[in-house]
């Protein structure tokens, strides 16, 4: 009996061994599969991986956008396992334990706030379950933490450029629309969420793309509405109740902000008799590119959540099966060895097809 067992323990080993063998040769074809292969938690053979994916809140528009993408692309590659975190960390981190309990292989995370993405690293770590962090930028000491810990996000200070060259186009064309007559732009600011990094280097880079440009810029006001539609309207009519005669632009963060500013414009009787505002946002959602087609928004900036989407399931997927993220495992060029870059695009009335 003892001895049988001995055979029986003696030939499972020699399976096992054969087994890793014939794994490893299986995975070298694979131009993709190097690196970390061994050490995954790879799903099973023939199987689609499972992906945990902690959006920040659902009710958001643009990353409504970016959770229809992921889905979409996990048709094919994955099995998306997509939960609300309803804008609290505690929450988020109670569905990230979750999500290791179940064993899933990879992670997708939009942080709820990006200082905490360290603790869910040090618990996917522990797990050995890779993640990818997106929209929400952790910390550069952070991802530094382990080797599989990815973000696919867009330069933020990208989109404050572009946000700010559309009101130094306007401004240069439309020398009337300097109603004071003295060569600056007097603008109000609607932030995102403070230390965001969207929204301050939105705030930032769109006040330096106007500077850059020659122009002269002098702040009215500026408030936060937590990238939220009612709240920019809100903070709007209390900016103009306070200093309408002075406000020449409207900056928003996002969208959102934006649409909500012009409700509060057209309160006010602008967009009919000649009474206008050039108000411009980030993101090109569907409502936004409604409102350039009608004359109110005057340009956005497209925050590609198609590509941004994609980009996380196939980081996340290519995780999932012990590959290692690069252009031939994910279609994405992969920078430093750990960030998708996806490139935002200037959209006004004439290009906006290009955003649909
Ligand atoms: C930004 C986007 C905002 C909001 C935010 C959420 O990139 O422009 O509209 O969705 O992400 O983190
Ligand atoms: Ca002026």
């Amino acid at each position: 009996m003892k001895k049988l067992l001995t055979i029986a323990v003696a030939g499972a080993l020699v399976a096992s061994v054969v087994g890793c063998g014939t794994a490893n040769k299986e995975a070298t074809p694979a131009p993709a599969a190097t690196g970390g292969a061994a050490a995954t938690p790879k799903a099973d053979t023939g199987k689609k991986p499972t992906i945990g994916v902690a959006i920040y809140k659902f009710d958001d528009t643009f990353m409504s956008g970016v959770r229809a993408a992921i889905a979409d692309a996990a048709k094919d590659k994955a099995t998306v396992d997509i939960v609300d975190s309803q804008n609290s960390q505690p929450t988020q981190n109670d569905k990230v334990d979750l999500f290791i309990t179940k064993k899933v292989n990879a992670l997708a995370i939009n942080a709820v706030d990006r200082t905490a993405a360290g603790v869910i690293i040090d618990k996917a770590k522990a797990a050995n379950i890779p993640v990818v962090f997106l929209n929400r930028e952790p910390l550069e000491a952070d991802m530094k933490k382990w080797d599989k810990v990815y973000y696919v996000g867009a330069k933020a200070e990208q989109s404050g450029t572009m946000e700010g060259q559309l009101l130094v186009d306007y401004f240069k064309a439309h020398p009337e629309a300097d109603k004071n007559k003295d060569g600056k732009i007097q603008y109000v600011m609607l932030k995102g969420e403070p230390g965001h990094q969207d929204a301050e280097l939105r705030t930032k880079f769109s006040i330096q793309a106007i500077t850059d440009a020659g122009l002269g810029v002098e702040k009215v006001a500026e408030d936060t509405a937590m990238w939220d539609r009612v709240k920019g309207q809100e903070k709007m009519a209390a900016f103009l109740a306070s200093s309408e005669n002075k406000i020449e632009a409207v900056l928003a963060n996002n969208d959102d902000m934006a649409l909500g500013a012009i409700e509060a414009l057209k309160a006010k009787g602008y967009f009919k008799d000649n009474k206008y505002m050039p108000v411009v946002g980030v993101d090109a959602t569907a409502p936004a590119l409604q409102a350039l087609s009608d004359g109110t928004l005057l340009g956005t900036v497209l925050n590609d959540a198609k590509n941004q989407g994609a980009a996380t399931t196939s980081v996340a997927a290519a995780l999932a099966n012990g590959k290692t993220p690069n252009k031939e495992t994910t279609g994405y060029d992969v920078t430093d060895g750990k960030y998708v870059w996806i490139s935002y695009k200037k959209i006004t009335k004439e290009n906006m097809n290009e955003a649909k």
